[in-house]
């Protein structure tokens, strides 16, 4: 029965995708009327694109989830006898549908917040809390259904503290910390057309791949199941923003989109126990943060915007570049700075009065850093292909090395 169900879910996605697809087009004056649009900094005349389109394709994803809500509990639950009555169970499947609409709840939530930070334009300490803020349904539930907080230790750690290890109040933290990772990761890998859909869409595809081959070992099927039910429509209207959003983009998705993007991952990982393999998958994402964290913690000056510099010259992208007084800098600033320059991690260019300019630490300016000026669309191919080696990387890791260390 679950392929039949897999197999609807699938359906109403590429319904979704179409209707996503056609929608599109038709919202961008009204965006733009509603003074939703942002100038497209990489273009020689510096075009008006609507912006914040993340909401419509938040929407198209939680109608696509309402019509999908009654379909795994009536056929699933119902066409399961009993197997010593014979009898269809009389009993609703209270977690699964508790699960699956706390999950939607936190999306949901995501997709408000994200809304308010485009439109207000938030502070950073503000982006942090939201994602925890939106992460509470989802905790609340866990903490009802399961409250699972045991973690299966590394065949090394054994010997000294046993087989599993439960670390109670700490599992939650980690779980909300996700959250804020996840949605925050993907908005600050961004600047360059197409970037934040195309990264999105890489991950959620390898999210699927992940799913169906464990379904098809038989593992945690359930788990998985419900993955593949939240991931086919995400991957659906995300296709279809990508479609406008590639370069050059007709639409901006906004923070809305990142954010809901990130939570719908983090939701799949924490309700589908597979936050450590999710993580895998965000390598470029987590090389991008620790990259980033002299400017995100203000050890370095960090302007308002990180992305490249566009020459309408040639109509390529150099580095941005951010300027400090290595005095200006405290101990931490100087040691984070100290390292990447002698890893040969930034640029540096040393002024006549002492100051220095550097790049701003992203990794798009980093494969600037290294490859020297190139087009907007070869950037964003460039990390997208990256995005693709480090899923199979990641799928290495994940199954010949795990067995190293797990009894899997
Ligand atoms: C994050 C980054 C910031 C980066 C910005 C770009 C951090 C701490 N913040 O900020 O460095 O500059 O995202 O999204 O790393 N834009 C383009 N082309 C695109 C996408 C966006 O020119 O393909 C510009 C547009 O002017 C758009 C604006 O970026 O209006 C959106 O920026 P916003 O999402 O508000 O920036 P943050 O998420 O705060
Ligand atoms: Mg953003």
């Amino acid at each position: 029965m679950s392929g039949l169900t897999i197999a609807i879910s699938g359906f109403i996605a590429m319904c979704t995708y179409l209707v996503t697809s056609r929608m599109i087009p038709r919202f961008k004056d009204m965006f733009i009327n509603a003074n939703l649009y942002g100038k497209d900094l990489c273009k020689r005349d510096q075009p008006q694109v609507p912006e914040s389109f993340g909401v419509l394709i938040g929407c198209a994803f939680l109608v696509a989830m309402f019509f999908f809500i009654p379909i795994p509990v009536t056929f699933e639950k119902a066409a399961m006898p009993d197997v010593q009555t014979g009898a269809k169970p009389a009993t609703f499947p209270h977690e699964e549908f508790a699960e699956m609409i706390a999950a939607l709840l936190s999306i949901c939530c995501m997709i408000l917040l994200g809304f308010a930070d485009d439109v207000l334009d938030l502070r950073w300490r503000h982006k942090l809390l939201l994602p925890t803020i939106a992460t509470l349904p989802l905790l609340m539930v866990y903490y009802v259904n399961c409250n699972i907080t045991t973690v299966i230790l590394p065949k090394f750690a054994r010997p000294l503290f046993g087989y599993s290890l439960d670390i109670g109040i700490f599992y939650y933290i980690y779980m909300g910390m996700l959250a804020v990772f996840c949605t925050n990761a993907i908005n600050i890998l961004a600047g360059i057309n197409g970037l934040e859909v195309g990264q999105s869409v890489v991950i959620s595809a390898s999210v699927l791949c992940y799913n169906f081959i464990e379904l098809a070992q038989r593992h945690q099927m359930d788990c998985h199941k419900f993955s593949i039910y939240l991931m086919l429509p995400f991957l659906a209207v995300s296709l279809a923003l990508w479609k406008y959003n590639k370069y050059p983009s007709q639409v901006f998705v906004g923070d809305t989109y990142c954010y809901f993007a990130g939570m719908t991952f983090a939701v799949v990982g924490i309700l589908g126990h597979f936050s450590k393999t999710l993580l895998l998958l965000f390598i470029p994402q987590i090389l991008n943060f620790l990259y980033s964290v002299p400017q995100l913690f203000h050890f370095v000056p960090c302007p308002r915007h990180r992305l490249p510099k566009y020459d309408p010259k040639t109509d390529l992208l150099h580095i941005s570049t951010t300027e400090f007084h290595p005095r200006e800098l405290n101990i931490l600033g100087s040691v984070m700075v100290y390292i990447l320059k002698k890893l040969k991690l930034i640029s540096w260019k040393e002024q006549s009065d002492g100051r220095v300019i550097t790049n701003n630490f992203t990794l798009i300016n980093f494969v600037l850093v290294v490859f020297g000026p190139v087009h907007e669309k070869v950037v964003t191919q460039f990390l997208l292909g990256f995005q693709l080696i480090c899923t199979i990387f990641a799928m290495i890791i994940r199954y010949p090395l795990a067995s190293c260390f797990y009894d899997t």
